[in-house]
């Protein structure tokens, strides 16, 4: 838009520019018109940046296949680095209350960080995420053997093909920030049966949301239980432990576990116990109270029974630090939610800048089905037939307080 057009057709503007003198009304139009140039480019620039939502580039091969970098921008700046290697977030950039952006996830600079990757870091996790008891489940009579990788347990889908170490098919969203990973899952890997067709979406919305959406077909019946395992530390990677954080879970219940952290069965009621954060508290509140789950835990790594699970997303966990004034709040449609205080990382993890991962350096919200379900008739089923689709979503939406 000109600024004839402007000064010409709005009657406040004129009225005082005409009083002006000559030199004084032609720097007047310089400077406006300036500003608005500068104006119209920032705009122009905010457009584009939006237009440019998904940037991808190499990020260099594993198991033969090449790796892809994907940088998802938002119209406010965020950022969310992933790459389809495990499906993994490497960074979020969000702003703090002043406005300074700073990476909120644990991560590695290069891929090369990521081979292993033991605590899991910024992965989809699965087939079955969490922990199956004594590494074996029965299905329409038929027992199935999978790898133990957590004691006598099978952790996170066990050793071989696990979905955080397989190199899924990347397809950036037109038109959106977003990317699509797929990755089939065949039948016997790791002892699952069916062939299982998987699909995840990050999507990153205009209101600082990250949007994960699951997919799953298979061809013969087998267990599934997906999530993705980002260590946060809202003050900024690195930094500090999460100890100052302050966290509300809505949920009423928990489910204790057992020494090898394998579900008792039990729903039992957080009211009066270290494991209730129906208000909000500091995680470092009660972490180190001699009660027997936290004991067993080593801290908070239990799942947390969401209240109120219908169909569709339900607020499960509200994250603030105070110092940054950063919020993040997980809303899914899962039932379930693990809350998991980074117990076992232990300083032997390198990460971005050289930030060595000390323990309780990160809290994870793993959102999914309980543990051990496929040994717990009770519990929401994590069953997946042939014709059946499974769907899930999360979102993790950042703010400020
Ligand atoms: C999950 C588990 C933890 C731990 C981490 C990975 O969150 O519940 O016990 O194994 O994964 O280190």
């Amino acid at each position: 838009m000109g600024i004839a057009t402007r000064s010409q057709h709005e009657p406040g503007p004129r009225s005082t520019l005409s009083g002006m003198m000559p030199r004084q009304f032609t720097t007047v139009c310089t400077t406006v018109l300036l500003s608005l140039t500068i104006g119209d480019l920032a705009l122009a620039q905010a457009s584009k940046r939006h237009e440019q939502a998904v940037q991808q580039k190499p990020f260099g091969t594993q198991d033969g296949r090449p790796v892809t970098l994907y940088t998802l921008t938002n119209a406010n700046g965020v950022e969310v680095d992933t790459m389809n290697y495990g499906g993994i977030i490497l960074s979020i950039r969000v702003p703090d209350r002043k406005g300074q952006f700073a990476d909120v996830v644990l991560g590695h600079e290069k891929l090369e960080g990521y081979v292993p990757n033991p605590p899991y870091i910024g992965a989809v996790v699965g087939r079955y995420a969490n922990r199956i008891a004594n590494g074996t489940f029965t299905l329409d009579g038929k027992t199935y053997t999978l790898p133990k990788n957590d004691g006598p347990n099978t952790l996170h889908g066990g050793t071989d093909k696990t979905f955080n170490k397989v190199v899924w098919d990347g397809e950036p969203l037109k038109g959106k920030a977003g990317v699509t990973y797929t990755y089939l899952s065949k039948d016997g890997d790791d002892g699952f049966p069916g062939n299982l067709k998987l699909r995840v979406t990050y999507t990153l919305t205009n209101s600082n949301e990250l949007v994960i959406d699951y997919e799953a077909t298979t061809d013969k019946a087998t267990v599934l239980n997906l999530s993705q395992h980002s260590y946060f530390n809202l003050a900024g990677e690195g930094t500090s432990d999460i100890l100052n954080h302050e966290l509300m879970l809505n949920a009423d219940r928990f489910t204790p576990v057992d020494k090898n952290l394998i579900p008792t069965g039990e729903l039992r009621a957080v009211k009066g116990t270290p494991m209730d954060f129906t208000t909000a508290t500091k995680i470092g509140a009660r972490i180190d109270d001699n009660y027997e789950q936290l004991v067993l835990g080593h801290g908070y790594d239990h799942n947390w029974v969401i209240n109120g699970k219908g169909d569709g997303l339900t607020l499960a966990a509200r994250m603030y630090e105070p110092t940054s004034g950063r919020v993040l709040e997980v809303s899914t449609t899962q039932p379930g939610v693990q809350f998991y205080t980074g117990n076992f990382l232990d300083g032997t993890v390198t990460g971005k800048q050289g930030h060595v991962y000390k323990r309780r350096y990160g809290f994870c919200l793993e959102t999914q089905h309980f543990p051990d379900s496929p040994n717990h008739p009770d519990f929401p089923s994590t069953i997946l037939k042939p014709g059946e689709t499974f769907k899930s979503t999360t979102v993790f939406k950042f703010s400020i307080k």
